[in-house]
């Protein structure tokens, strides 16, 4: 049977699930949230979780020279209409950030194949690696070099926050595969993520068609002063790089509320050193991440945010020195995908709106090569990178439906 412009074919719910939950035990921690930095072992545990449920579906799996996995239900003739997302998640993650989308995925596949439905084009399932960039930077690095925008070789030379080197880690767990990358390039590709923001809670919608994502920079601010005592060090000659560091964190928050709009700065990470209650510090180093879905803007943001770093260190006389740790521009995506989501929601009943994204995800990589978009559903109370992520199960399963029949048209789609 071939697919027609609607099918009544619906996924399994429980199904979908069932894998959700299994996958959430691997490197599970209190509060119900998973641990599952990049590469490290727990992360290898989840790969050979959903390697194996390909393989049952008889998909042809792939590992490429970055790890990341593809899945491929080869039917029909041409390049394939693929989905995917992340398994990796930040060190305090939530159950669906990445991995609803990889399982959704699958569970599209599955459905079609328990109904007899083969497409005319093959479906693909990509599992990228280190989307997160919590461990190695930058964000999204698997897609990145699956597309061609960074070398294998820069990739393998990454050095992660403990210290590791990519390519080591790759091969330590077993996933430096032998695909080369730049990867296949894909007839479209869309990604189903929870929203991770408050949105559509709050208007009460169910589906998000994601117009975009915003552009994202990340810099790691090192700041040298001079150790010296607490008690007998007057403060008109201290060098302390603590007070730099928190008039920097102040700085870029007045600096959001200003601009205001969708401009989102955050200070995620401090390493203070020796650390110590009696010792004025002698470093500190602190991540910026600034986000706005207007490159002018984003731009005046660094601009500003690097004036006053110039200013800080000749008031305080530390040096501040900045590294670029990411640095990507907003994505549109196309508008053809974006209102195939639309229709197909309101085909399907469920209350709908378009939307950017907040967060940033592989679909913004892919979309470098291909038709590229992505689907959206609630976020409770806007929560994500933390235990509490929650989506209800109508919500979840909703949104693999909207994914099962986005995929299915897209296939039919000369794009
Ligand atoms: C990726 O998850 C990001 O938006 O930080
Ligand atoms: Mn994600
Ligand atoms: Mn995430």
């Amino acid at each position: 049977m071939r697919p027609g412009v609607t099918t009544s074919l619906s996924v399994d719910g429980a199904r979908l699930m069932r894998r959700i939950r299994t996958l959430a035990e691997v490197g599970a921690i209190p509060g119900g949230g998973c641990n599952r930095l990049a590469l490290t072992d727990a992360d290898r545990d989840g790969r050979d979780l959903v390697v194996a449920w390909m393989k049952e579906l008889g998909l042809t799996v792939s590992i490429d020279t970055v790890g990341n996995i593809v899945g491929v239900w080869e039917v029909g003739s041409g390049a394939p209409v693929m989905t995917g997302s992340h398994i990796d998640t930040v060190r305090t993650g939530g159950m669906y950030d990445g991995n609803y989308g990889v399982l959704a995925g699958l569970e599209v596949i599955e459905s079609c194949q328990g109904a007899g439905i083969v497409p005319s084009r093959p479906l693909a399932v990509g599992v990228f690696t280190d989307e997160e960039g919590a461990r190695f930077a930058p964000d999204m690095l698997g897609s990145l070099v699956y597309v061609g925008g960074m070398s294998v070789e820069s990739a393998h030379d990454v050095v992660g926050i403990d210290g590791a080197r990519l390519g080591e880690e790759l091969e330590r767990i077993g996933y430096l595969g032998a695909t080369p990358c730049p990867g296949r390039i894909p007839h479209a590709f869309v990604e189903l993520h929870i929203e991770q923001g408050p949105l559509l809670e709050v208007d009460g919608v169910r589906i998000g068609a994601v117009t975009g994502v915003q552009g994202i920079s990340w810099q790691e601010v090192t700041i040298d002063g001079q150790s010296n005592h607490a008690g007998t060090t007057p403060m008109h000659l201290r060098k302390d790089p603590t007070y730099v560091a928190a008039a920097l964190t102040v700085f870029v928050r007045d600096l959001a509320e200003r601009y205001g709009g969708n401009q989102v700065c955050t200070v995620g990470k401090i390493d203070v050193h020796p650390n110590l209650t009696n010792v004025v510090a002698s470093r500190v180093a602190m991540t910026l991440d600034v986000r706005n879905t207007v490159e002018e803007i984003l731009q005046k943001a660094e601009a500003e945010i690097a004036e006053y770093c110039a200013t800080l260190a000749d008031l305080e006389g530390v040096s501040v020195t900045r590294r670029s740790l990411a640095r990507f521009e907003p994505v549109i995506f196309d508008d053809r995908i974006v209102h195939l989501v639309e229709r197909v929601a309101g085909q399907r009943g469920d209350s709908v709106q378009r939307m950017p994204s907040g967060a940033g995800h592989d679909a913004q990589m892919l979309a470098r090569v291909c038709p590229s978009g992505m689907i959206f559903v609630p976020s409770h109370k806007g929560l994500s990178h933390n235990v509490n992520e929650h989506t209800d199960e109508s919500d979840l399963v909703a949104g693999a439906n909207v994914l099962l029949d986005t995929m299915l048209q897209l296939t039919e789609f000369q794009l």
